[in-house]
């Protein structure tokens, strides 16, 4: 008996359709590594096929992970753009932002950090932030953020500049394992 036909009736694989890119997931940087303490570079051009890949594989990656931002120096490509979970917007993204404080008004919130696994801190930062860049088109994007929004997009700048959430604490008896915050919570107020 020779080898059977392949039967396109019978395959499950769509032949007519071009191949959707492989799409990757990405290693995640941890504290410590440098690229995680080092200022990112502008990206020259937003709407680049190799930004769109990396734009790709980050979304990818950050399903994957379960975080709501992932900025691009954590997956060890130290270029400023993030990605970010915005509500109901789903998932947007940020190439060279700009954010300024809107208001002069802060808070309190406790934060994580896909680099930082298991840990979570009381983080004050201005409670709206206006923002500006680029989406992966190369089209400008700006806006006004508050309360988690800003929260992530300024945890996320920071990122780019080779900051992470603890160097912002003010008080560091608020960092801890979340299981453990979550048995014994914190006194400090919760945002
Ligand atoms: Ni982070």
């Amino acid at each position: 008996m020779g080898a059977r036909a392949h039967d396109l009736s019978r395959c499950n694989t769509d032949h007519r359709r071009p191949r959707s890119p492989v799409l990757a997931i990405l290693k995640i940087a941890r504290l410590g590594h440098p690229v995680l303490r080092r200022r990112a570079e502008p990206v020259a051009d937003p709407a680049a096929p190799e930004i769109a890949r990396l734009l790709a594989d980050m979304a990818e990656t950050l399903a994957d992970a379960g975080g709501i931002g992932l900025a691009a120096p954590q997956v060890h490509v130290p270029l400023r753009l993030f990605l970010w979970r915005d509500g109901d917007a789903g998932l947007r993204t940020l190439i060279n932002p700009e954010l300024e404080p809107e208001g002069a008004a802060s808070e309190p919130a406790w934060e994580g950090c896909l680099s930082i696994p298991g840990l979570r801190g009381l983080v004050e930062r201005p409670a709206a932030v206006r923002f500006r860049g680029f989406d992966g088109t190369g089209a400008t994007v700006a806006g006004v953020a508050r309360g988690l929004a800003a929260r992530v997009l300024q945890h996320e700048q920071d990122h780019l500049d080779g900051i992470v959430y603890p160097m912002r604490m003010t008080d560091l008896s608020l960092l801890g394992f979340e299981q453990e915050l979550s048995r014994h919570p914190a006194t400090a107020q919760e945002g």
